[in-house]
């Protein structure tokens, strides 16, 4: 049988992986009994991917057959924290290595980077758990992957303090940082800088009397999250803004994920019809941050 060969990942390699990454999820909501139609396929490349490849090459591995990608890997390492940002493979070859060899590579080449703490959002896939516990990986809590109408934000409490539009200039990325060195427990400017410069995502900040800030959300528009807050309630002001925001450009749902220890938001939202579409898990290797008034963007760039 032929042998499967590695290498890194290119920029030109993003179009097809996007395309694999669909596959490898339609597999899994199918065998979660998901509607696997309700995934797009798509080949053009993401603009998150993109910003990471761009960031840590060094940390995207692809898996070859025959000439043809059949898996690949992909993280980044901020502050010491590496994180697993993507890992598939084709369900045509599941359970022959592939996934264990990629994983390995990643995580490698993060250790080379300085990373000495590691986070993955994992889905609910079996072998997928089982790799990242056997890598030194600890579940630490479920991440609910949550839709909802819109308008039902709008029922959240006002924010009681001043409100900002952050932009990619005037040093927002580092005052979004220092509440994230706070909440998330670690400093990432790079990809504030890079979430303040995309044309889809849209950001407000609440900020106090004495200047410092309160919290930042990050939306598009059918999307919410990074969201960080220094109060839990404060946490709902934020929701609030965005979800008036996406109101006004005519968005019916929304999708947002939140942390099973994030009660405050979690009760907020299930009291108001937003429905738990399905459930992923965070482990790390050791605790960090303060995920009751946390909203990760997603799996990718937590
Ligand atoms: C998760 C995924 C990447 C794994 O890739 P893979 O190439 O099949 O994985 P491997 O063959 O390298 O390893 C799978 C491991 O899971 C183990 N495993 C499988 N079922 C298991 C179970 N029920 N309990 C414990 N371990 C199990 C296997 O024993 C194997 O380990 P081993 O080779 O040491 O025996 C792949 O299944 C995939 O793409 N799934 C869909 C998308 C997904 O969930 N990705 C993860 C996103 S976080």
């Amino acid at each position: 049988m032929e042998s499967v060969g590695y290498r890194n990942v290119r920029e030109e390699d993003l179009g097809p992986l996007r395309r694999l990454q669909g596959e490898a999820i339609r597999w899994l909501a199918a065998r979660e009994g998901r509607d696997p139609s309700l995934i797009p396929l798509s080949d053009e490349p993401s603009p998150p991917a993109r910003h990471l490849l761009r960031t840590d090459p060094a940390l995207w591995w692809l898996a070859e057959l025959g000439g043809r990608p059949v898996g690949f890997s992909g993280g980044w390492v901020r502050d010491q924290l590496w994180v697993l940002s993507n890992l598939f493979v084709h369900p045509d070859v599941h359970g022959r290595g592939v996934g264990q060899e990629l994983l390995r590579r990643c995580f490698a080449a993060g250790r080379a980077r300085g990373a000495r703490i590691d986070a993955i959002v994992s889905s609910s896939h079996v072998s997928a758990q089982s790799l990242y516990i056997r890598l030194g990986l600890v579940p630490r809590f479920p991440l609910f992957v949550l839709q909802g109408l819109v308008e039902a934000l709008a029922a959240l409490p006002e924010p009681a303090s001043s409100v900002k539009r952050p932009t990619a200039r005037a040093g927002w990325s580092r005052k979004l940082s220092d509440l994230d060195e706070m909440v998330w427990g670690r400093r990432r400017e790079i990809d504030h800088q890079f979430w303040l410069g995309e044309p889809y995502v849209d950001c407000r900040a609440l900020q106090g009397e004495d200047g410092a800030l309160l919290g930042y959300v990050f939306f598009t528009p059918d999307h919410i999250g990074p969201l960080a807050a220094r109060t839990r309630r404060a946490q709902l002001q934020l929701l609030r803004l965005a979800g008036q925001a996406q109101m006004e450009a005519g968005s019916e749902t929304v999708r947002l994920q939140v942390p099973g220890i994030n009660g405050t938001v979690l009760k907020a939202l299930l009291d108001r019809r937003f429905r738990i579409d399905h459930v992923n898990l965070v482990m790390t290797s050791l605790p960090f941050g303060r995920f009751d008034r946390y909203l990760p963007s997603g799996g990718m760039m937590l």
